[in-house]
């Protein structure tokens, strides 16, 4: 059900759970102070309980009294990317609030989101959101309205449809609990050398982990994965002779041929446009598992060294069965 700013509040203040749009990817929301809403989201999004959410704010000044201290490049950073896909790992002021969202631990994640339908539902709410990524855990996220329909749609109280998710990858994640070093715990669109650049004039060391670090708990589990099990090739030649297969790789690749009834072609858009392919990544992922092929072969590539290439490649990375 597509709910309005006004039904999706009400809503949210009785404990219900709905998914929102963010620039990044749809979030399953709830009253990040609600003990009960929060392990909705649990059950809903079948998560294992351990897996912590990202709390979303209006702005950084309704996060601050939910903080015990933080490195004084966070505000730069903040002011620099936010709203904005980035989220930020700190130190929590204990007792909290947000101890069901974080799973007990004293550290949160907390993000400001930048999608306009969003942030005015934040700003005319009293509590921040817990809001994992709307898909049931394992999947890959949901980029559209349609996407969090066709797997939650049943489940839920409804969805504030902002249209497709501009960026279509989740956040980059920073861990700032260190005042001179940032670890980046999940690429995103915002990159090492985009902070570097903003904290030019400080002395912090940014690290790049590239792929999630233990200090996300959601690191050990499964991400991304379409229903269709997904092998990598590095050749149009390494396309097995078989029935009913999709092939995915870019608009490149598919020049000169054509699909047929036993092998279809997914193409992720041309590889000399990464912000058109991360943003339409996960709607191709959804558009295969409705082809129901008994596999999918993806031709590899080298994304290079952007941040966005990066993430991109991540992502392809923890869709593949191994
Ligand atoms: O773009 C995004 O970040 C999207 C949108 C909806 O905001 N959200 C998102 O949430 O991607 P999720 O739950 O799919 O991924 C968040 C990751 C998880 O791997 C989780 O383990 C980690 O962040 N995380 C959340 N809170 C944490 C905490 N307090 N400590 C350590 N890791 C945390
Ligand atoms: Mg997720």
């Amino acid at each position: 059900m597509k709910l309005s700013v006004e039904e999706a509040i009400k809503i949210l203040y009785k404990g219900g759970v709905i998914a929102i749009p963010t620039e990044t990817v749809y979030g399953l929301a709830a009253d990040a102070t609600n003990k009960k809403a929060i392990e909705r989201i649990y059950e809903i999004k079948n998560r294992p309980t351990d897996n912590p959410l990202i709390c979303h704010f209006y702005s950084f000044v309704q996060a601050k009294p939910f903080l015990a201290s933080y490195p004084k490049y966070v505000e730069m950073l903040v002011n620099q990317f936010t709203p904005g896909p980035v989220s930020f790992l700190l130190p929590l002021n204990m007792p909290s609030s947000l101890q069901a969202a974080t799973r007990g631990s004293a550290h949160v994640i907390i993000r400001i989101p930048m999608h306009e339908l969003l942030l005015k539902l934040l700003k005319k709410i009293s509590f921040p959101l817990a809001a994992p990524s709307a898909n049931t855990s394992g999947k890959y996220s949901a980029t559209t309205a349609e996407m969090v329909e066709a797997d939650l749609g049943k489940k839920i109280e409804g969805v504030l449809d902002g249209g497709a998710s501009s960026i279509g990858l989740e956040s980059t994640i920073l861990d700032c609990r260190n005042k001179d070093e940032i670890k980046i715990l999940r690429p995103g669109v915002i990159g090492k050398e985009d902070i570097e650049w903003c904290l030019r004039n400080e002395n912090v060391k940014v690290i790049d982990t590239l792929s999630f670090e233990l200090a996300t708990p959601g690191s050990k589990y499964k991400h991304y994965s379409p229903a269709t099990p997904v092998f990598q090739i590095h050749t149009e030649s390494e396309i097995p002779v078989k029935k009913n297969i999709a092939v995915i790789g870019f608009e490149e690749d598919f020049k000169n041929v054509s699909s047929s009834e036993n092998l279809k072609f997914i193409s992720l858009g041309s590889e000399n446009n990464l912000s058109e392919v991360a943003s339409s990544l996960y709607r191709k992922m959804f558009e295969l598992d409705a082809l129901k092929v008994s596999e999918a072969y993806l031709l590899q590539r080298d994304f290079g060294n952007s941040a966005i290439g990066k993430a991109i490649s991540n992502r392809l990375e923890h869709m593949l069965s191994r």
